[in-house]
């Protein structure tokens, strides 16, 4: 379901609007309902659906901010993956997840298979085993509708930055697989980019997801000063301005956080106490909004769902 570049404004500049006007509910980014199968309102495929993804923003269930859960039988199992950015904080998280199950619910009422993303958390369920695999499609970039004056000397500081995050965050425990940092280029612009992957993927599969994604940047993003490419299993996304929260993780416990920052020169997933304070989630997307000055405008259409 490629759709043109007319219908996506047409579809962005209330959304737009409504991030000025409101900032109530977070926006989604994109969804996508699979055509590869539809269930009945009696199946028992939905009843295991709508079970799972109640149970599944439950504060206990979502720590780390990742989510992988399946309930059901053979065919009629439903498997969900709920992330969230490694720097959304937990409250944050599950409020971007409640609320994505029910947009999702609505966009796709009886897909078997559909996914969504927001800037604080991507869901998605199906039919079939999804835990484990990297997934490259259905994507989607965005751009900063800002340009850069030097090129060359970003482009070639973003692609350090964004090897290196990769590397860290291919790092990560199978809880978190995340990392964010910042670069200066030659021509002194600095640079900063988080990259994730779900935390079900082994290491050679992040990088690998991470490594196509960012092979993605020529078509996307060049030149321009942000940009940022979705998939279902890896993301990354790069601005001249901070745009994430450096002091918050996804899911601060002290207690149950044992895993070692990876070493790198780069800022890596920090394992302290997020503090209290916080922007709340739609207020931080009207931010990007407003504090950048500019608009981000989606401009790809999406591949099918395999199934
Ligand atoms: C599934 O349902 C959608 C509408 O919700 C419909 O457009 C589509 O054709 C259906 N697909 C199949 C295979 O029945
Ligand atoms: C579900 O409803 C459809 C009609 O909507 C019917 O054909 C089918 O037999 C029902 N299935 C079950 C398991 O009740
Ligand atoms: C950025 O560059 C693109 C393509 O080179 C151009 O179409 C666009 O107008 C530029 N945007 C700004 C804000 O200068
Ligand atoms: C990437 O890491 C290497 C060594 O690990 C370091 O020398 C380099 O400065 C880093 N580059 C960036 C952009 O972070
Ligand atoms: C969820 O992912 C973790 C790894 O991140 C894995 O250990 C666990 O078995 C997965 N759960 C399911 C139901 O696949
Ligand atoms: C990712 O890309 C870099 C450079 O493009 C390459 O050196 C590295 O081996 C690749 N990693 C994987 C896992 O393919
Ligand atoms: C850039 O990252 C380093 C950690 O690698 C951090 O100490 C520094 O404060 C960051 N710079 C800015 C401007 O955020």
């Amino acid at each position: 379901m490629a759709m043109g570049s007319s219908r996506l404004l047409l579809l962005i500049s209330p959304l737009l609007i409504q991030c000025y006007l409101t900032i109530a509910q977070p926006h989604p980014l994109y969804s996508v309902c699979s055509e590869g199968g539809n269930f009945t309102s009696n199946s028992t495929y939905k009843t295991n659906l709508d079970h799972l993804l109640t149970s599944l923003a439950s504060d206990s269930d979502i720590n780390y901010g990742f989510y992988n859960s399946s309930f059901g039988e053979n065919n009629d199992q439903a498997n969900a993956i709920a992330l969230c950015r490694g720097d959304t904080k937990l409250v944050a998280c599950t409020a971007c997840v409640k609320n994505a199950h029910q947009v999702l619910r609505q966009r796709c009422p009886n897909q078997k298979e559909a996914i969504i993303w927001y800037d604080d958390c991507m869901l998605r369920y199906s039919d079939r085993n999804i835990f484990g695999n990297s997934e490259s499609r259905p994507y989607f970039w965005m751009y900063n509708l800002n340009n850069i004056s030097k090129v060359d000397q970003f482009s070639q500081a973003l692609n350090a930055l964004l090897t290196n995050l990769t590397r860290i965050a291919s790092s990560g425990d199978s809880r978190l697989k995340f990392a964010f940092g910042n670069s200066t280029t030659t021509s002194k612009d600095t640079i900063y980019a988080l990259v994730q992957c779900t935390p079900d993927l082994s290491k050679l599969q992040c990088s690998n997801c991470m490594n196509d994604t960012i092979q993605l940047i020529p078509k996307c993003c060049t030149g321009r000063q942000g940009g940022r490419v979705y998939t279902p299993s890896c993301q990354f996304r790069y601005e001249k301005d901070i745009f994430y929260d450096p002091a918050a993780v996804s899911s601060p416990q002290p207690s149950a956080a044992k895993s070692v920052p990876p070493p790198g020169p780069v800022g890596s997933t920090p394992t302290s106490p997020a503090p209290t304070s916080t922007s709340g989630i739609s207020g931080r997307g009207s931010n990007i909004f407003v504090t950048f000055g500019t608009f981000f405008i989606l401009i790809y259409g999406l591949r099918r769902l395999q199934t």
